[in-house]
């Protein structure tokens, strides 16, 4: 199926708009169980862990008897590395081993003599993924799969040269300048049911593009389509150019806002005179989504775009109606006219 040529924003303030939906459904992930466990006992309802970066977690896997002799081993199923197991620990039920990226922050509970349960400590955006726990008793094998949901935020992304104007690398970049990462399609389906609207489509992780879209209309993608997130698929790495769709979680800083006419300069020197550095996107959603920072007043951030936080929309901040934080895109960096949003 072809889409139809989005038509760019003309809009000089615009945003990407989340409400809070109550009545949305999240139907917790079980694991579809084709074969009866015998050792290990099945996740109970929390088959899917959530915490936020910086957190500790338990991902819980325990068994019901326990063999003479086993190991138990815990891979890292996403992202897929053709074929490659992304080990991360083995046990033999006395001593344990890590491996790999994960291996110095990861650990064992050992609550009891049947706690084979993984400790992940100081998450990390990247740890979002499925987990398997996995017994190997001689010829029997089995195992449990778990979901590690890293609680966050998901934002559109546009390079400071426009709109489309970004690569793979550069999205990923792009999104990790901004304490970020490049979002996989569960985040930015999340993001969508969360109220996440956005007419430019974006790279994701996996090299796919797409856009989410709650209110169909005619210059997104079409008023028959459905509400849902409209698909490129996968696309050239290297020659295609599109925007980002970033992911990112609670900060162990926070954000805070200078009053002022400043220019891109002078707001760089303030939050260095305060011990901080101008904010990045990243960390000003993190803001907005998890500490409530309202301000109605545009201000620098490091990549030099101008935005402002809004949780509690008013016709005077910007007139939407709903929560966002508002972007004046890349104004001039002479322009003394905004304050600046520093983070310590
Ligand atoms: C997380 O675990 C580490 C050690 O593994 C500990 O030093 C730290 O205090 C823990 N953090 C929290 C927030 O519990
Ligand atoms: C910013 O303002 C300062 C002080 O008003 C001025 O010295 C400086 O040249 C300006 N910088 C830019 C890039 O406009």
């Amino acid at each position: 199926m072809s889409l139809p040529i989005m038509h760019s924003v003309a809009a000089m303030v615009f945003a990407a708009t989340y409400f809070t939906c109550t009545s949305a459904v999240f139907h917790t992930q079980r694991q579809a169980v084709h074969k009866k466990l015998q050792y290990l006992l099945e996740p109970p309802v929390y088959a899917e862990v959530t915490a936020r970066r910086g957190e500790n977690v338990t991902l819980p896997c325990v068994l019901q008897t326990k063999p003479p002799r086993y190991k138990v081993k815990w891979t890292k199923l996403e992202p897929l590395h053709r074929g490659v197991e992304n080990i991360v620990l083995i046990t033999n039920g006395q001593a344990h081993k890590g491996y790999g990226l994960l291996g110095p922050r990861v650990s064992l509970r050992r609550a009891h003599p049947l706690d084979a349960s993984l400790r992940i400590s100081n998450l990390e955006l990247e740890d979002d993924s499925k987990y398997r726990c996995e017994l190997i008793n001689g010829i029997v094998d089995e195992s449990v799969t778990l979901t590690l949901r890293i609680e966050g935020i998901v934002f559109p992304y546009q390079s400071p040269n426009g709109r489309y104007k970004l690569n793979y690398q550069e999205a990923k970049e792009a999104c990790q300048a901004q304490d970020a990462t490049l979002a996989t399609y569960k985040q930015l389906y999340r993001a969508w049911t969360e109220g996440l609207d956005w007419c430019n489509a974006g790279w994701l992780i996996d090299g796919t593009v797409h856009y989410p879209i709650l209110h169909p209309r005619a210059h997104c993608g079409g008023e028959t389509l459905l509400p849902g997130i409209r698909s490129y698929g996968p696309k050239d790495k290297t020659q295609d150019y599109f925007d980002a769709f970033c992911f990112t979680s609670i900060t162990a800083g926070y954000v805070f806002f200078i009053g002022g006419h400043l220019n891109f300069t002078e707001a760089l020197r303030v939050c260095r005179e305060k011990g901080a550095e101008l904010a990045r996107v990243g960390q000003l959603y993190s803001a907005w989504r998890f500490r409530g920072l309202d301000r109605c007043d545009g201000g620098w951030l490091y990549d030099g775009s101008v935005r402002f936080p809004i949780t509690t929309p008013r016709e005077r901040c910007g007139g939407l109606s709903e929560p966002g934080v508002r972007n004046f895109g890349f104004p001039e960096k002479t322009q003394g006219l905004y304050g600046a949003y520093c983070y310590r």
